[in-house]
């Protein structure tokens, strides 16, 4: 009885410690792949080439304070969240037509579901 609870009980802690390594797994991933986006696109709040991505998640999207957007981003309409990042970061064109980050997409689902853990943890 007691061995069986004990058992059962490690089981469950390893697999508590495996799903939050998994997480911490996936934001050091992206921080890797932000690498591609670092050049234009500071992660403390100052803008730079592109607007600051700090706090991009659930900001509305072309209202970081202190870049002048295009108009095709400020009429957006919307926040960012997790799926309309994963859509504008696949292809910036189709997602935001005629806004102007000269960055052509990224085709990789895995490091756009990481940038996008990365991206989130930036607060
Ligand atoms: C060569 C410069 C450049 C690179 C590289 C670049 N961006 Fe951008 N990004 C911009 C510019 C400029 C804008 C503003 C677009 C506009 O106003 O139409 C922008 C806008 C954005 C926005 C909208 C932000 C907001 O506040 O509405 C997001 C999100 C974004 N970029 C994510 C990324 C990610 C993620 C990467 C890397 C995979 C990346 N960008 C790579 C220049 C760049």
């Amino acid at each position: 009885m007691n061995a069986i609870r004990l058992v059962t009980t490690a089981a469950a802690a390893l697999s508590a410690l495996c799903t939050a390594g998994a997480h911490a797994q996936d934001v050091a991933a992206g921080r890797q792949a932000y690498a591609q986006c670092a050049a234009c696109h500071s992660i403390d709040g100052s803008p730079g080439v592109g607007p600051s991505l700090k706090g991009v998640v659930g900001r509305e999207a072309g209202s970081a304070p202190g870049f002048r957007f295009s108009r095709a981003m400020k009429g957006a309409g919307y926040p960012w969240d997790a799926r309309k990042l994963d859509a504008y970061i696949a292809n910036p064109q189709n997602a935001v037509p005629g806004n102007v980050m000269p960055y052509a997409g990224l085709d990789d689902a895995k490091q756009r579901a990481d940038l996008i853990a990365y991206l989130a943890s930036l607060k």
